[in-house]
């Protein structure tokens, strides 16, 4: 399938059958799309922590929901796998960080860029996905041992669509995100 074709078709799902499990091989296939993408200076400032079992499901689930009860996925409980993309301290090129004044930098988009790696690896293997990025931070530090410090920006839902992804691609117009050689 021709690269656009994927971006066009592959579309967030909010609906997932919980009796189609995905295995760990495809899991790890999905963590490698991950693990091979790129990074400032490569740092690779994340790590990936995958979600399988039912009891770390159900830790997963309280912890993306926030304190005043907000959450990105009311429909998490049918997800059978989620991965968690935790961002992690980055070495960057001294220059860089004298520049900068920080080593975090451009891990966020580091980390924004292995997800969608790991969406589109996931849809090369008739998976479906959903980026979730509301969580409570401490109880994702109670629950999974995450370091104080170390953020979690994303979660992915794993899962097979309980039939067709509703919804079309809504986008701004070509004219309104694109200009050549000025801002416009
Ligand atoms: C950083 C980020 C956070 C997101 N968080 C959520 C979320 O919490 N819940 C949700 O249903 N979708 C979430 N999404 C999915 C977006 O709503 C979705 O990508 C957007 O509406 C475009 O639709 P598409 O992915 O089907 O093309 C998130 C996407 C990104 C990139």
């Amino acid at each position: 399938m021709d690269f656009l074709d994927i971006m066009r078709e592959r579309k967030s799902c909010r609906s997932f059958d919980p009796e189609k499990k995905v295995s760990r091989e495809e899991l790890l296939k999905i963590i490698e799309a991950g693990r091979l993408s790129p990074s400032g200076c490569n740092s690779q400032p994340w790590k990936f922590i995958v979600v399988d079992s039912p009891e770390a499901k159900e830790k997963l689930c309280d912890a993306i929901v926030v304190g005043n009860g907000a959450t990105g996925a009311p429909w998490r409980h049918q997800v059978p796998a989620f991965i968690i993309l935790v961002e992690q301290q980055a070495v960057l090129k001294p220059m860089v960080v004298e520049h900068y004044h920080t080593t975090q930098r451009f891990a966020q988009g580091d980390i924004g860029a292995a997800c969608m790696n790991m969406c589109h690896e996931a849809f090369s293997l008739g998976l479906s996905t959903c980026m979730i990025g509301m969580n409570d931070q401490s109880k994702m530090e109670e629950y999974f041992g995450i370091p104080h410090g170390c953020e979690v920006r994303l979660v992915l839902a794993i899962g097979h669509a309980a039939g067709e992804i509703p919804g079309n691609k809504i986008r701004k117009p070509l004219e309104e995100v694109c200009s050549f050689n000025y801002w416009k």
